[in-house]
């Protein structure tokens, strides 16, 4: 049975490649709006050496932020989904094009077949980032029951304060009903948001304070003015990792 603490050990052995092979601090990285943040693309990486996953499968590409880091660190396949992909973006990401990865389709109804049939004896890590919530939740059940599905990421599971709020709804419903870990653990942004730094400088200047930072940076804001922490618990996206009880 999988632990925090086997996902934080595994953490300590995957940053040195991480460092190496992404590097989300260095001046060459490519930060793209609406993208997944460094240290998640992090934790994606960490699952899939901790559950030893022979492919990686992505739902919601958008500017291909998660996938393009994803595979710069693993050299496995990583299929990516997407309702619509932007000609420029099928320039950046030729790669993925080229090698034929990429589909531009409902993931509803592809990644379960992709499952079925190319992936059926492969071991597959899974991250949702589009449909977003409880349709996030809807294609991970279609698949989950599935032996060779290790892990599924569930992007903007957050945690507010407010207990009524859809989102404390939604990430109570995977606390109580799978194995999961969020990369909002305490010990994990301690020890890990700094890969955030370059990102989180970027929210200041484009003044989007909204609770994205990650929250250990959200006592007090770079003026060092107090920040108004009765909005979450969490720091804004959260990527919740379930995997079967
Ligand atoms: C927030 S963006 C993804 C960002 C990306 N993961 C990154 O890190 O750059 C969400 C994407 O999910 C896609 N999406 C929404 N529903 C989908 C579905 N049913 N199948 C495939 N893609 C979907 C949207 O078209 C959108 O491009």
């Amino acid at each position: 049975m999988i632990s925090k603490s086997d996902i934080l050990f595994q953490a300590t052995k995957s940053i040195p490649k991480f460092i190496e092979k992404v590097n989300p601090l260095s001046s060459d990285f490519e930060i793209t709006n609406r993208g997944v943040w460094s240290s998640e693309i992090f934790a994606l990486c960490v699952m899939c050496d901790l559950f030893d996953v022979d492919d990686y499968i992505e739902s919601g590409l958008y500017k291909g932020q998660s996938i393009s880091n994803v595979r710069k660190y693993k050299s496995i396949p990583c299929y990516g989904f997407d309702l619509k992909i932007k000609d420029n973006i099928k320039t950046r990401l030729k790669y993925f094009f080229d090698h034929g990865l990429f589909f531009e389709q409902d993931s509803f109804i592809e990644i379960p077949e992709l499952l079925k049939d190319d992936l059926d004896q492969e071991k597959n890590g899974i991250f949702i980032d589009g449909p977003k919530g409880w349709d996030a939740l809807k294609l991970a059940e279609k698949v989950i029951g599935n032996n060779n599905v290790k892990f599924i990421g569930i992007h903007d599971s957050y945690l507010p304060v407010d207990m009524n709020d859809t989102h404390y709804k939604f990430r109570k419903h995977l606390e109580d009903n799978f194995n999961t870990w969020s990369t909002d653990d305490t010990d994990f942004v301690r020890k890990y948001s700094y890969l955030d730094n370059a990102r989180w400088l970027e929210y200041l200047e484009e003044d989007q304070l909204g609770g994205i930072l990650p929250y250990n940076k959200i006592k007090f804001l770079h003026d060092g003015s107090k920040y108004d922490g009765r909005l979450l618990k969490s720091y804004g996206p959260t990527i919740t990792f379930i995997w079967r009880k």
